[in-house]
């Protein structure tokens, strides 16, 4: 075993929470690889990290069931080049690990490795050696999503996650990716937001295949779950040291104030679909658990108005506290550590929001909201911030997420950093929100303005000491 290995086995996040480690042997691509940089926050080693996906970030994806939405004229924005992530992806690494983060998220493009059914793309599976390699050769753990919204057109014809035998598909697919790309990865996400996935795809149609059938969602959710065990044991079976989890979609319900605490707390538990990411959280059959930790997205406060209203993402009601919030009740209810998969903020094309929120002030405040669950006692392995660069929102290019601003549909790739660079590579430097940084990126008052800071009273003035 390399030298760093042990080192990382005797700091690793195995032995600070709950078993969930980094530290083994990777066979001859850990000659290439850089020890995972180790970062500490509230005394606990900690990825931080950022979260991309391959179709909304890669571009130049032909084949993905998107891509054939797309063309259908479903999407107002058709998404040729994306962030142009398949080009440039040792340039956002690069960029990713100058911040000072120790963790990548992607997704694997299914479509990519497999266009045609049966038939595998040499080309697709070295870009994501390639990938791998470069997350890794900085010193970053890759964290691998292995749907994220996306399959390729071939899977959505033969039926998609509407057919039973599918899910043995999926399967091959999985244990492909396990045989092809487990000796590089070791934290898988199976499913990205099944929550999201089932309700946009088969009740809102606003992700492909556009259904509107409850019937219809009630079975894709359970088969996503057969697909999510099936995809468990496969990773397992290849590495039994793998971390596999999916991250569910939560958000902080506009109910307050209507009702009691504790009723309060059943209608978050049931607007946030927790009792079915219990259901997939388990094996059906065995009713054994099939994740080794547990991930979730946290974006907003969401009220009746903000749901109709969902494609304008820069109109999401920031709210740390249900951040907080949301950390407590995962933890109360798996007592598993906690990644966190996704949280950030979109702008409208890169313009000032009108609640005053910037991506600095709203990434200090959810680090802030983060750090005081742990500090109660949550063990939280990392925060993984959506997105490093902007990228294709589903449909449009408007919604700005990332760190790096790039004007995708113009297709001009260069990387523009915004203020969640500075914010963000002064989060990991102090390991965490620090008052210094809390007074540099105040958060906004309710009415939008930003809090003045403390001017310097005549004592000061006049050089006399503090009362
Ligand atoms: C999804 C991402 C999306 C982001 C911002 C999450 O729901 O996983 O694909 O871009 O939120 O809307």
């Amino acid at each position: 075993m390399r030298a760093w290995h042990k080192g990382m086995l005797a700091l690793s996040l195995a032995a600070a929470v709950a078993g969930c480690g980094q530290g083994r042997p990777q066979g001859a691509v850990a000659a290439r690889a850089v020890a995972p940089a180790i970062r500490m926050v509230e005394g606990q080693p900690f990825m931080w990290g950022v979260s991309t996906a391959g179709y909304q970030w890669e571009g130049h994806d032909s084949a993905s069931q998107w891509k054939a939405w797309e063309q259908a004229g479903h999407a107002p924005d058709q998404n040729v080049a994306a962030a142009d992530g398949l080009n440039r992806h040792a340039e956002d690494l690069d960029l990713t690990a100058g911040m000072g983060c120790n963790a990548f998220r992607t997704s694997i493009e299914w479509s990519r490795i497999e266009p045609t059914e049966g038939v595998i793309d040499p080309a697709g599976v070295a870009f994501y050696h390639r990938l791998l390699d470069g997350i890794r050769a900085r010193g970053l753990t890759p964290i691998v999503t292995l749907h994220h919204f996306t399959h390729p057109e071939w899977f959505a014809k033969k039926g998609g996650w509407e057919q039973e035998a599918n899910v043995a598909t999926f399967e091959r697919y999985v244990a492909f990716c396990a045989r092809e790309f487990g000796p590089k990865v070791q934290w898988w996400i199976t499913f990205n937001e099944p929550n999201v996935y089932v309700a946009g795809g088969w009740l809102a149609a606003g992700l492909p295949p556009g259904r509107k059938s409850p019937l219809a969602a009630i079975g894709v959710a359970k088969r996503l779950g057969r697909a999510h065990a099936a995809a468990y044991r496969a990773l397992h079976a290849q590495d039994p040291d793998a971390k596999v989890s999916f991250n569910w979609y939560t958000a902080e319900w506009a109910l307050s104030g209507l009702m009691d605490a504790q009723e309060e707390d059943q209608a978050l538990r049931a607007t946030t679909h927790d009792d079915a990411m219990a259901a997939m959280a388990k094996d059906e059959r065995s009713g054994q658990r099939t994740i080794d930790y547990t991930s979730f997205d946290y974006y907003c406060k969401l009220s009746l108005r903000d749901v109709l209203n969902l494609p304008r993402q820069d109109r999401w009601q920031a709210y740390p506290e249900g951040f907080y919030k949301a950390l407590k009740r995962y933890h109360a209810r798996y007592r598993l550590p906690i990644l966190v998969a996704e949280n950030g903020m979109a702008t409208w094309e890169g313009l000032p929001r009108a609640d005053g929120w910037t991506r600095a002030n709203h990434l200090v405040a959810h680090v802030k909201a983060m750090q005081q669950a742990m500090r109660e006692g949550v063990p939280v392995l990392g925060y993984v911030h959506w997105s490093i660069t902007d990228n294709w929102e589903w449909g449009s290019f408007s919604p700005r997420f990332g760190l790096y601003r790039v004007e995708c549909r113009q297709q001009e790739f260069t990387r523009i950093p915004t203020d969640g660079v500075p914010a963000y590579q002064g989060v990991i430097q102090a390991g965490g929100a620090s008052p210094e940084l809390q007074l540099r990126f105040p958060a906004p008052r309710a009415d939008g303005s930003l809090p003045m800071p403390a001017l310097p009273g005549p004592a000061t003035l006049l050089g006399l000491p503090p009362r």
